[in-house]
């Protein structure tokens, strides 16, 4: 189980990294030329949304079954890594990411949608950036 897993969650970054900037331009472009929020930005949204909650999944099985999560080793900074900053980090973000789309669609006008989704994501993208284990992190991870 972790043997499969832990690439999945590691692969599954890209896929949300990518929907998340793909809502980012699009939205930022939507405020920018002022033109009306469409079905496909409604769809690339919901998308950023599962590719999020599935991560948030597969995030949380790993957070059963990895050796990196241990309670009372405070001493190695991976077990922290893991066990408190990323994960902590990351239902934030996510949290962040599902606010951008529910408040985004309660927004009255085009704009307030647009503004919505594009601060929340900017919010969710930056976090995420930062709980990443990227190679070059002091806890790193390869990229894929
Ligand atoms: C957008 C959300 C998330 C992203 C982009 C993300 C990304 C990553 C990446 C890139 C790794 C390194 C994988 C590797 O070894 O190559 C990792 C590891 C890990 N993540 Fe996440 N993660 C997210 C959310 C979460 C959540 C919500 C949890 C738990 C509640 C979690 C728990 C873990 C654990 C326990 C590991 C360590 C796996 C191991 O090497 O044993 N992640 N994550």
């Amino acid at each position: 189980m972790y043997g499969i897993l832990t690439p999945i969650h590691s692969f599954l970054r890209w896929a949300v990294l990518l929907l998340l900037l793909a809502v980012i331009f699009k939205s930022l472009h939507g405020l920018i030329s002022k033109r009306s929020f469409s079905k496909s930005d409604d769809k690339m949204s919901l998308f950023m949304m599962i590719s999020a909650h599935t991560q948030l999944l597969v995030g949380i099985i790993l957070y059963f079954v990895s050796p990196f999560v241990q309670f009372g080793n405070t001493t190695d900074k991976e077990v922290r890594f893991f066990t408190m900053e990323h994960s902590t980090m990351m239902i934030v973000a996510i949290v962040f990411m599902t606010l951008a789309r529910i408040l985004s669609k309660k927004g009255k006008t085009d704009v307030a949608k647009f503004r919505r989704l594009f601060i929340f994501s900017l919010i969710a993208l930056l976090i995420i950036f930062m709980a990443i284990p990227w190679p070059f992190s002091p806890i790193s991870r390869p990229w894929f």
